[in-house]
């Protein structure tokens, strides 16, 4: 049998970090209640396009993979933040590493879009259409915010992670999932005129999106939605919660996770967390968390993953992925992101500024 296994990863975090006590100048907030509502303590702010942080994010894990850009046949862009919507922003992707017998393109799925993209990446593979995938998870959150709104803006960051899906003999990679999405709360957690229903030209229409967002809400259907997801997964391979080696959750909310964890009856040392260190990175969690899992070595060959997420749409998705033979990369990439002359703070201030004088209209 055909399977598909990872066997490359990377991951790209711009460099400047935007800490909770920076956010207490810009708003009325407190490192208390974001640390302990949250688990967040700091992000990260891009100072390059986000095609630029996948495009780095994805050569690192081609260089894991020992492949070359022109050995792709297909990149998946899981993003919100294309650089342009027409073209799509995997183009872009493509352009920057030379990728030129990939076929390429964008798939939003808010922070589900990574495991939706592994998913179908797994799929092709395995059916033999295509020999091997990149799949990228970028995102950036806060270039949609209000950052007027507190309840909002210290949840988000920029970052990207990325694998390579390649097809294998021994059953390793993606081996079941379950997707889904509750379109009717669609409402509860949107930029609601980022899209075409925006009037162009209107004298209303300034730089700021309009944010929906029932946070209470979307974290009773985040712990359902994920829960469900991970126990039907469970169902279709006829494993136990025990059978799994580290759950690698989406990172929205410390709360929801430990709520998710003791729903799998999980001790937390089985659960993969770094929220404190990037906040919600929308599709670029779980394949972030997925790199420091195997940097940390919390990864061993064979060990059954179970990655969750869930975000807007309400999209939401569970995959277990069983780890091959590899823990290690194959080579490194020694490329870097141009050098960043700002502080975050720096970087935001045009859209705070932006913010507070669309809000005084
Ligand atoms: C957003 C979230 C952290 C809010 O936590 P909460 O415990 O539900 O907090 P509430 O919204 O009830 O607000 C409690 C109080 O804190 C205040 N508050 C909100 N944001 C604040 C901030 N950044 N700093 C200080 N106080 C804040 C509220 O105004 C409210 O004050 P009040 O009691 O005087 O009215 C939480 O609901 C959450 O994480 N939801 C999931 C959202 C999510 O992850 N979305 C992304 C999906 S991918």
């Amino acid at each position: 049998m055909r399977f598909a296994n990872i066997t490359g990863w990377g991951k790209c975090l711009p460099p400047a970090v935007l800490t909770n006590a920076d956010l207490t100048t810009i708003m009325d907030t407190s490192d208390e209640w974001i640390t302990s509502r949250t688990g967040i303590r700091e992000r990260r702010i891009t100072h390059v396009k986000y095609s630029e942080l996948a495009a780095l994010a994805g050569k690192r894990a081609l260089a894991a993979a020992g492949l070359k850009a022109e050995d792709l046949d297909m990149i998946i862009l899981a993003t919100a933040v294309p650089d342009n919507m027409i073209p799509n922003g995997a183009s872009a992707v493509q352009d920057q590493l030379g990728a030129k017998n990939a076929a390429v393109f964008d798939l939003n799925a808010a922070c589900t879009g990574f495991v939706y993209g592994l998913s179908l990446a797994t799929a092709m593979v395995r059916s033999g259409s295509v020999e091997r995938v990149m799949v990228i998870g970028v995102d950036g959150i806060p270039f949609y915010l209000d950052w007027t709104m507190r309840e909002v803006s210290v949840l988000f960051g920029d970052a990207a992670g990325a694998v390579i899906v390649e097809p294998s003999d021994t059953a390793s990679g993606l081996l079941a999932d379950k997707l889904g999405c509750d379109g009717d709360a669609r409402d509860i957690l949107m930029a609601s005129d980022s899209g075409s229903v925006r009037e162009r030209f209107a004298d209303t229409v300034d730089g700021l999106y309009a944010i929906n967002f029932e946070g209470q809400e979307i974290f009773k259907r985040a712990v359902r939605g994920m829960g469900f997801a991970m126990n039907t997964v469970l169902e279709k391979l006829e494993m136990k919660p025990e059978d799994i080696d580290l759950v690698i959750p989406h990172q929205a909310n410390i709360r929801i996770i430990e709520t998710l964890a003791k729903r799998l009856n999980a001790p937390m040392d089985k659960v993969m967390v770094n929220i404190e260190k990037y906040g919600n990175t929308s599709a670029a969690t779980v394949p972030v968390a997925l790199c420091e899992a195997l940097e940390q070595g919390r990864i061993k060959p064979g060990d059954n993953l179970m990655a969750a997420a869930f975000g807007a749409g309400l999209t939401w998705g569970a995959c277990l992925v069983k780890w091959g033979d590899r823990i290690t990369p194959l080579g490194e990439c020694d490329d870097e992101l141009p050098a960043c002359d700002k502080t975050a703070l720096e970087l935001l201030q045009p859209w705070v500024d932006g913010s507070r004088k669309a809000n005084e209209v």
